[in-house]
């Protein structure tokens, strides 16, 4: 493919100017990385297999209305997106305590909550990420209020029906991170789901043992990290049998 304009480095993803207006390539590190930064390193194969999982979860929620910036996968590492603003939060929703919400609060990690939860962030590396309320996003104009309540109702969606794919191939959901942009079309304007949905920013444990299936094994140096992208992605049917 001929070389394209880069526009943007992140830590486990680069963007490209797109073929046409208003489009962009996302590409696929195997670069991860931890802590805001502090840890880093590479987890092989990891690009190839987050490209495919967000494939398969961005057609999914497609299919059941819900708006996303995803076009279609163009290969092992590259998919083709609509460009779109991007909100500056990121969003949690969370079904069972675990990472900052155990540390921070005191419950114990694998506590069922009784409702799930949504937490909102602002995204500046250099303030560390800090957790913001809708007070705070709407006074500071990071979203406005009507903004505010689609991406709720499209994160609680997402984390109905993810919850369910996932159960079905004996994982549990125990919480993600989502990203939201504005896709403006002449003059309307709409909330869109944005970014990517993979074991990089969702927590997947194994139903039965609670084995951890994503970037935990990496940030807590469990080990066989590669191995458990793959077991998520050969879960979801989207890997051939070994
Ligand atoms: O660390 P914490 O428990 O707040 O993370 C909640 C969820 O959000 C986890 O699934 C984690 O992978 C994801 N996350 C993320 N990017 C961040 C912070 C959290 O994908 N910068």
């Amino acid at each position: 493919m001929a070389r394209r304009r880069q526009l943007y480095e992140g830590k486990a993803k680069i963007l490209f100017e797109g073929p046409e207006p208003g489009t962009l390539v996302q590409y696929f590190k195997d670069d991860a990385s931890a802590g805001n930064g502090m840890k880093k390193g590479v987890i092989t194969g990891k690009g190839v297999l987050n490209n495919r999982i967000s494939e398969y979860l961005m057609l999914k929620l497609h299919d059941i209305g819900i708006p996303t910036h995803f076009v279609r996968r163009l290969n092992m590492r590259e998919q083709l997106i609509r460009e779109v603003e991007i909100i500056p939060l990121e969003v949690v929703v969370r079904n069972i305590a675990a990472g900052s919400i155990a540390k921070r609060l005191g419950i114990p990690e694998g506590t069922r909550l009784p409702r799930s939860i949504l937490e909102y962030y602002y995204k500046n590396d250099s303030l560390n990420d800090p957790m913001v309320s809708e007070e705070h996003i709407t006074a500071f104009g990071w979203a406005a209020a009507q903004d505010l309540d689609d991406i709720t109702a499209l994160a609680l969606r997402t984390n109905d029906f993810l919850t369910g794919i996932f159960l079905g191939v004996g994982i549990q959901l125990v919480d993600f991170k989502l990203e939201f942009g504005r896709l403006w079309e002449g003059e309307e304007m709409r909330i869109v789901l944005a970014d990517e949905i993979s074991p990089d920013n969702c927590r997947l444990w194994d139903a039965k043992t609670s084995e951890r299936l994503d970037k935990d094994r990496f940030r807590r140096d469990l080990g066989k990290v590669e191995e458990a992208y793959q077991e998520v992605a050969r879960r979801l049917g989207i890997l051939p049998e070994a």
